[in-house]
């Protein structure tokens, strides 16, 4: 155990921060009120807890490159999950089976017990035998200070998962017992493992929680597991399943036998920019949800990672989604409700109808929310387009395909960096209305539909000069029931900048 060497990394760490500060801070690219890390590379969000009056965010964190590198946790703490203070890093590398340019501290979860803050990581080395993932433990009493445990590593890969594919631990309590799920890979098979422990420190496998044969790709990144009404939830990321990339099954979990039986399944979101989301549940009983806006080069769209490295940064989190079980076994998504709180210049107008073009003035046309419900029984074109971030050369068009019920995001030709085009199907049979939610920030764009639960998320570097959002209608009439826009006001703040 190193304690020395885990406080002179995150000294370092911070140092590397405030060097780039200056950097970061004439950035154009950078959200408004999507979370960011201060600079450097983010992926996913890990160990997310409302703890002691606070929301806290950690995540995957490179401070000292816009790429992917040895990986820190990132920490900071909110009161609405919209207004962010960064704190000191909570994790870095130090350690044997942690401390590794390729490695690092990977992706897990956090839980409170009896006053104390507890958070579940991968340690992940290279050896002779290649990279070894195993499950460690960290502790905090303030929430901002952490020690590793000097027990670490808590869980090795069973036999049969191979040790460069076991990582991800979401920590959970059921009764007087903790769960612990991790995704595994085990040749072409991917395999949730579930774990228990009365303390925190000793885990005993109970089961292979849910496995896929080649259905859900032959690897789980970032399981996550949570109860909602009477049943439960396993949501994941796996690999190898082409644009599927975030996949949730509501089902029941029969704690004696470790077995999880499925009754509905799901997509969490059909865009490019929505990957390894992980929940938790907070002050108010919400279950909320967060994930990494950016994909993997694995992925079939990939290119890169955007252009924002030439600004000293790369990478954000997708809105805050509230997660709500329907009657029929499915999930919706809906952006928190914290949100009317950054609203302004709110416009609402009802029975609107047209057969060409509508201009929709969501605050600067930047960043802002438009929804839409749109009346289908008597509407008579078959499809609408909304021209977004449009500046009569460059747009993002969602298409909504009435006739074969059908939504497309194409950003093609909506900025100089992305391409590619979003499809799912829309839940408009046998319905009178379609409801739309589109939230706009500086680079992305996230669209809801059919009651949160068909949604689609895509960064779009735009520049300014693409403020102009619209609706075309050409082979029709199209009537809404109601259009509501407004603007989003700006809450993420670098914090002090000494140039
Ligand atoms: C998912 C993931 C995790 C891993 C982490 C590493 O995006 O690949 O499986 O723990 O990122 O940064």
């Amino acid at each position: 155990m190193s304690k020395a060497l885990l406080l002179e990394n995150i000294e370092k760490a911070q140092q590397e921060i405030q060097n780039k500060k200056p950097l970061v801070s004439s950035a154009k690219m950078r959200q408004r009120y999507h979370f960011m890390a201060e600079e450097g590379w983010i992926n996913d969000p890990n160990g997310l807890i409302f703890f002691k009056g606070k929301y806290h965010f950690f995540y995957q964190y490179n401070p000292y490159d816009t790429y992917w590198g040895a990986m820190h946790w990132g920490h900071a703490v909110s009161n609405d999950l919209l207004h962010w203070d960064y704190l000191p890093m909570a994790l870095a590398p130090s350690e044997t089976y942690d401390n590794d340019e390729q490695g690092g501290c990977f992706s897990g979860s956090a839980i409170e017990w009896k006053g104390r803050l507890y958070l579940f990581y991968t340690g992940t080395t290279k050896t002779q035998e290649g990279f070894v993932q195993s499950q460690c433990l960290a502790w905090s009493d303030d929430g901002i200070n952490f020690e590793k445990y000097e027990g670490n590593p808590i869980i090795h890969a069973p036999s049969w998962i191979e040790k460069d594919n076991f990582r991800d631990p979401k920590v959970w309590s059921n009764g007087n017992m903790f769960y612990m799920v991790c995704g595994g890979k085990k040749g072409n098979f991917a395999e949730a493992l579930l774990y228990r422990s009365t303390n925190l420190t000793d885990w005993e496998f109970v089961n292979v929680m849910f496995e896929s044969r080649g259905e859900y790709g032959y690897m789980f990144e970032c399981p996550d597991f949570f109860h909602i009404g009477d049943l439960d939830v396993i949501t994941f990321s796996p690999m190898g399943l082409g644009e599927r990339t975030v996949i949730y099954n509501v089902g029941k979990l029969n704690y004696e036998t470790g077995k999880f039986r499925q009754i509905h399944t799901g997509e969490i979101d059909w865009g490019f920019d929505y990957y390894a989301p992980q929940s938790f549940l907070d002050g108010q009983g919400r279950r909320i949800m967060v994930a990494w806006s950016n994909a993997w080069d694995w992925m079939p769209w990939w290119k890169d990672w955007g252009p924002t490295h030439r600004e000293g940064w790369c990478g954000s989190f997708n809105i805050p989604r509230e997660v709500k079980l329907m009657p029929d076994y499915s999930l919706q998504f809906m952006p928190i409700s914290e949100l009317a709180s950054i609203q302004y210049d709110k416009k609402i107008q009802y029975d609107v109808e047209t057969k060409d073009e509508l201009i929709l003035e969501a605050g600067d046309g930047i960043s802002g929310e438009i929804k839409l419900v749109v009346d289908l029984e008597r509407t008579t074109a078959s499809k609408i387009e909304l021209f977004l971030r449009d500046n009569g050369k460059r747009a993002a068009i969602l298409k909504l395909d009435l006739i074969n019920e059908e939504i497309y995001l194409d950003r093609n030709q909506a900025d100089d960096w992305n391409g590619g085009v979003t499809r799912s199907f829309l839940l408009t049979e046998g319905k009178t209305e379609l409801d739309i939610d589109i939230l706009l920030d500086q680079s992305s764009i996230e669209v809801f539909s059919c009651q949160y639960q068909v949604n689609h998320s895509c960064n779009v570097f735009a520049d300014d000069s693409q403020n102009r959002n619209l609706v075309r209608v050409s082979d029709g009439k199209v009537y809404f029931k109601s259009i509501f826009t407004c603007g989003l006001h700006k809450t993420m703040d670098l914090g002090e900048v000494s140039l």
